[in-house]
């Protein structure tokens, strides 16, 4: 199957989002061919480096990878000074490459790094989650966080080019692939009908790992994330709709400290808060919904939220409103493939859907 290539047209400039099975393996002739081989530092993570170094082994050369620690804790400023230093040992100067080897820390990470360094060089994400695949490898977002709360420092640097393989996930595990799912059916719930029911159809060959039908759903997500940023690049308008499911499952996310959820777990369940609340509201049909709530109970089970206060959750979300700007600008669903953004929802709607997805206090 021939891969699919998408152009992604920034303030920086045009850069390429090329998808399909097997092409980690061709990097260097895609890196050549983009007028991208200058010397390159590869920084990855052990669990992503133990199963998928050979993959990279040709585009390396000499050199060994920076290997960062693993997971969220990780995406700090302590790490981001240790990919200057590995660039500094080995001389690299502005015409250098970083090339970012994992997941959605590393590359959040690494693209900090390489917004950073010398003022900027160029970045290359090969992202080996369904969530920075579908995700956090495309639009120029890169940052880390502080002890005092997620993504504080950041820049805006896109990439120079991004690599999706979809090989790659097959050794993900499952839960973080589901994780990365439930971003995925965010994306057909928000812009593509043909998406949802990709998926919904053939869930099965999505956890098998079907590469063809990988590839598809990948690219489809891609196109979406990409015709969303180049409208919005800075995050102000059509930018929104991506945050679907967002403003309930961040306040699950701050309210259980992060460690419950997965991220895209507690977008899932922040989707069924948002369809209940469209739902109420008339704006989303009763079949959908329906469909909506079966597929994600048929991709398998997510924490528990009984335990959790509904006032919690409300003073989670009242704080990320007051850290946004102060209006709530909250995106529903008027139908499976379409959004509409609603600025008056009210709390009693919020607390009512929060019970309809079993919170109990
Ligand atoms: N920049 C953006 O626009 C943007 C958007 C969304 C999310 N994000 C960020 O992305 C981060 C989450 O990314 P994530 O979900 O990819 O988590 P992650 O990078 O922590 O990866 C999840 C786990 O999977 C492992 N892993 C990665 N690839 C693997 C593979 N192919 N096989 C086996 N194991 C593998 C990792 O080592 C890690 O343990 C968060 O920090 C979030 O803030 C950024
Ligand atoms: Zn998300």
């Amino acid at each position: 199957m021939d891969a699919i290539r998408i152009e992604v047209t920034s303030e920086r400039g045009t850069y390429l989002v090329i998808i399909g099975a097997g092409l980690a393996s061709q990097l260097p002739a895609l890196l050549k061919e983009r007028s991208l081989d200058a010397q390159t530092l590869i920084v990855t993570c052990p669990p992503v480096w133990r199963v998928h170094r050979r993959r990279l082994r040709n585009v390396l050369g000499k050199h060994t990878p920076v290997v960062l620690p693993d997971g969220e804790r990780a995406k700090t400023l302590t790490t981001v000074g240790k990919i200057y230093d590995a660039m500094l040992k080995r001389r690299l100067d502005r015409s250098a490459l970083i090339l970012a080897f994992g997941g959605g820390v590393v590359g959040d990470t690494t693209g900090f790094a390489a917004a950073t360094y010398l003022r900027g060089v160029r970045l290359i994400q090969v992202p080996t989650t369904l969530l920075a695949q579908v995700d956090s490898a495309i639009g120029g977002k890169v940052g880390v966080n502080l002890a005092a709360g997620k993504n504080l420092v950041g820049a805006f640097h896109p990439p120079s080019l991004v690599v999706c393989d979809p090989l790659l996930l097959a050794t993900l595990p499952r839960r973080e692939f589901r994780a990365g799912l439930y971003e995925v059916v965010k994306y057909g719930v928000i812009a593509s009908r043909p998406l949802f029911d990709s998926v919904s159809t053939n869930l099965n060959k999505v956890f098998a790992h079907d590469p063809a039908l990988a590839t598809s759903i990948v690219s489809d997500c891609c196109r979406i994330k990409a015709d969303v940023v180049m409208s919005d690049e800075r995050e102000a308008g059509p930018r929104r709709v991506l945050n679907f499911g967002h403003t309930v499952g961040h306040a699950l996310e701050a309210v259980t400290r992060y460690r419950r959820f997965l991220h895209g777990e507690a977008v899932a369940c922040g989707m069924l808060a948002a369809a209940q609340i469209s739902a109420t509201r008339g704006l989303f049909p009763a079949d959908d919904h329906a469909q909506l709530r079966d597929l994600i109970a048929r991709m398998g089970p997510l924490p528990a939220v009984a335990d959790l206060r509904t006032g919690d959750l409300i003073a989670a979300i009242e704080h990320d409103k007051k850290v946004v700007n102060g209006q709530l600008h909250f995106v529903a669903t008027s139908g499976i493939g379409s959004t509409v953004i609603v600025s008056d929802v009210q709390t009693r709607e919020i607390k009512d859907a929060l019970r309809a997805i079993g919170l109990r206090r």
